[in-house]
């Protein structure tokens, strides 16, 4: 069957190694004793530059500089892939949540799970070389907005680098997996984390940051892969005085941004945002980085910076922007900024591909760089100095008129610019997000994860500003999904989630085939000269189609989802396929109500398939929670009510939505703590947990409220007796209370 052509209603409307600057040739590493073979890592910056000419290998994050995530090995084709099988899965040994994609040298499987920790893997077997645990605190995970999530590390000349979810960039020794140096780069006083790989280039490895959904300001570093020394830092929204910090952003700042911001409002005490948590690409022809900066904080941008409007007056530079600095001393080359003074948490962290496409004069090939971010528009830029070559939505969207004006800015309409009790398309989950993408340039397309998922409703809320360790966007995250208590509205949200495998064409600026899923998040993508893209699915399938047609080729099951995004090597001439399966992204955490039924907590699994492999699949956990309420009810219309807008303000972001949860974090609902005051008190209040992840409350929110958080969740599991999805208790069980 082919799915050319299935448009649904969604929408709207070769590597050249030209640049001599590179690093000097590396002496090559001597390895420590250890089970790892002769040669580590051995990567440089002209390795990677030439990656193209080493399909064998997957040498950084997108698998060469261009980050395309397209592979010319071929041997699994259309003609062979039936036979693709698991040939080994090894497992990590923590639940939560699983977005890395695989580094692969010479032998070696780099990668990392939750909790930053890091594993290296023989390649051929799937047999442990090392780990390497770098202890992150419960209470630091509890900074995150969407989990103790890492996508990946970066090798270089003997070393593994690995940004820490506290805000530590790391050097490991890739033989032994010893801790080289480790340098904090972030205040650890305030809400950033990492989630981000490191990438290097030019003997520099440079990473960002997250936060800005609790309150920090962007920036990021990069320092020197061997000594750790800090060579530059840019940051992407001005000091709050707007005065220099002695840093490569300096300059521009001056010139240009600090006037894109007025002089007050809770930017500057909240640090603004901006930050650059995923996409940051090294341009090997134009010598420079691509950095793709992230949404306001706090996202409300009459809080944020009252003094602007949208006609242009206050942008907040760089927010959701693609900066372009210098790779030697990070000054500033170019931006095109997405979202203008940005209110909707549009980031433009997304992944950034390069290529060259033929939108030159008569069509000459012309490099570009293109991107998929959240605020929906397929964005193609000249490389060499950002000029706006295309913009086309590329998924429903109803915050602009689908057009851009003539001086590149997206047309908004009224409506999203007041934001009055509007329902807005694409959400802050994004019509993309960090799932990767992949670029094949023999078929000329764009394979792009797409979420239909949760619009979201806008409402302002000053007060949510103060809090210092819980999401603070200005708005109000009890209004956010349009839930008014005691109605709910459950069975609206699963109509909303939803998403597709759209194969664009960048150049036409407009899709050639896709396949509509009924759930958002589904799985990054791979591109292969085997005429296929492998991507993971909300179903736990792992799939592979048909790059031209979207025609589904083989489908593999897997335990659990597959978010990540699949990558390819070859050895001893045989073809694999490795992806990272296991549950991932904030969707997971906070969405479990758009499940059909709750996951079980399944540890990342690195899955490796070639051809003729024959191994089996664990069989998944069994879930064993008893969903029926272990309490009477208790509390009234108006401590339910305070309890649900407290738990959507404190609690959502990792207990899920609605009180359910997506399954792996406990569904609050069904717990025994929620049974007894003084249990939950030691909890939620004391912070007994804390060591796990579970921060206690009691600086943010009172006793009082506290408890009726417990009425609340104690309401949501009656109702959910009342409308037939959970099995009243036994009475006797609840006497035992
Ligand atoms: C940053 C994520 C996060 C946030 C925010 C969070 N929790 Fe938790 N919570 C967890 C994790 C992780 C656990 C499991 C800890 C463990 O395994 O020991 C947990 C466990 C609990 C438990 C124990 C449940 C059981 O059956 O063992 C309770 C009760 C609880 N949380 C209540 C709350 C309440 C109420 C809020 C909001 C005020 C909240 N949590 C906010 C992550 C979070």
């Amino acid at each position: 069957m082919s799915y050319k052509n299935v448009i649904t209603t969604l929408f709207v409307t070769s590597l050249v190694a030209a640049c001599g600057d590179t690093d000097a040739p590396q002496t090559p590493t001597t390895p420590k004793v250890g089970d790892a073979p002769a040669s580590v890592a051995a990567v440089d910056t002209q390795r990677i530059m030439n990656a193209a000419q080493e399909p064998e290998m997957w040498l950084s994050y997108g698998g060469s500089y261009d980050e395309t995530r397209h592979s010319s090995l071929a041997s699994i084709n259309g003609d062979t892939i039936q036979d693709l099988g698991v040939d080994w899965v090894y497992e990590m040994d923590k639940p939560r949540g699983a977005e890395a994609t695989p580094i692969v040298v010479d032998g070696v499987m780099y990668v990392t799970g939750s909790w930053s920790v890091v594993y290296a893997i023989d390649a051929r077997t799937g047999k442990e070389l090392w780990t390497y645990d770098p202890e992150v605190s419960g209470e630091d995970a509890a900074k995150g907005c969407c989990d103790v999530v890492n996508r990946g590390v970066a090798v270089h000349n003997g070393k593994v680098f690995v940004g820490v979810f506290d805000g530590r960039l790391e050097a490991l020794d890739a033989a032994s997996g010893e801790v080289l140096w480790s340098n904090v780069t972030v205040d650890q006083s305030k809400p950033y984390t990492i989630t981000g790989a490191p990438r290097v280039f030019k003997n520099k490895v440079i990473i960002g940051n997250s936060g800005a959904e609790l309150g920090v300001r962007g920036y990021v570093t990069a320092y020197n892969v061997e000594s750790g020394d800090l060579e530059w830092r840019f940051y992407t929204v001005p000091n709050p005085n707007k005065e220099p910090d002695g840093a490569a952003s300096d300059a521009i700042f001056a010139e240009l941004a600090n006037d894109s911001w007025g002089d007050t409002g809770a930017w500057t005490t909240d640090g603004g945002g901006g930050t650059a948590w995923d996409s940051i690409v090294y341009d090997t022809v134009n010598d420079q980085v691509l950095v793709g900066v992230g949404n306001g904080s706090p996202w409300n941008a009459s809080i944020r910076d009252p003094e602007g409007d949208f006609g242009g007056a206050y942008d907040n530079l760089f927010l959701s922007s693609v900066l372009a600095l210098d790779a030697d001393t990070g000054a500033y080359r170019w931006h095109y900024q997405t979202t203008p003074r940005d209110q909707w948490d549009f980031t433009a962290t997304q992944q950034m591909v390069l290529a060259d496409l033929p939108l030159g004069e008569n069509g000459a090939s012309r490099r570009v760089v293109m991107q998929a971010p959240k605020n929906g528009f397929f964005y193609v830029l000249d490389a060499r100095d950002g000029e706006l070559l295309s913009a086309t939505p590329f998924s429903e969207q109803n915050w602009t008129t689908g057009e851009i004006d003539e001086n590149g800015r997206p047309v908004i309409t009224q409506e999203a610019i007041e934001l009055d009790n509007m329902v807005v398309v694409p959400g802050p989950t994004g019509a993309h997000n960090w799932h990767p993408m992949s670029f094949n340039p023999k078929t000329g397309l764009v394979y792009i994860p797409t979420n239909l998922a949760l619009p979201y409703v806008y409402v302002d809320n000053d007060a949510a500003r103060s809090a210092k360790s819980h999401w603070n966007t200005g708005y109000d995250s009890a209004s956010a999904w349009a839930y008014e208590f005691p109605k709910g509205t459950i069975a609206y949200t699963q109509t909303l989630d939803g998403g597709s495998l759209v194969a664009w064409d960048p150049v036409a600026g407009e899709p050639a085939w896709i396949v509509p899923f009924p759930q958002a998040f589904n799985g990054g993508t791979l591109s292969t000269d085997g005429g296929l893209v492998f991507q993971g699915n909300k179903r736990g399938e792992f799939v592979a189609y048909d790059a031209e047609t979207g025609e589904r080729m083989w489908t593999q099951r897997l335990v659990g989802d597959a978010a990540a995004a699949p990558m390819t090597y070859e050895l001893d001439g045989e073809q694999y396929v490795s992806v990272l399966s296991g549950w991932g992204n904030v969707s997971m955490m906070i969405y479990g109500a758009a499940l059909e039924k709750p996951v079980t907590p399944e540890p990342g699994r690195i899955v490796t398939m070639k051809l003729g492999g024959k191994a089996e699949l664990p069989s998944p956990l069994d879930y064993l929670v008893v969903e029926s309420p272990k309490a009477p009810l208790v509390g009234d219309a108006e401590t339910w009510q305070l309890g649900m807008q407290r738990f959507a303000e404190n609690c959502q972001f990792c207990h899920g939505a609605y009180a359910i949860s997506s399954g792996v974090i406990p569904d609050l609902r069904w717990s025994g703590i929620s049974a007894n005051e003084d249990s939950w008190a030691a909890i939620v209040r004391d912070g007994a947990l804390t060591d796990n992840g579970m921060v206690g409350f009691s600086d943010i929110i009172d006793d009082e409220e506290i408890e009726a958080i417990r009425h609340y969740v104690l309401r949501q599991a009656w109702l959910a007796v009342e409308n037939g999805t959970a099995d009243a208790p036994e009475v006797a069980a609840l006497g035992d209370q």
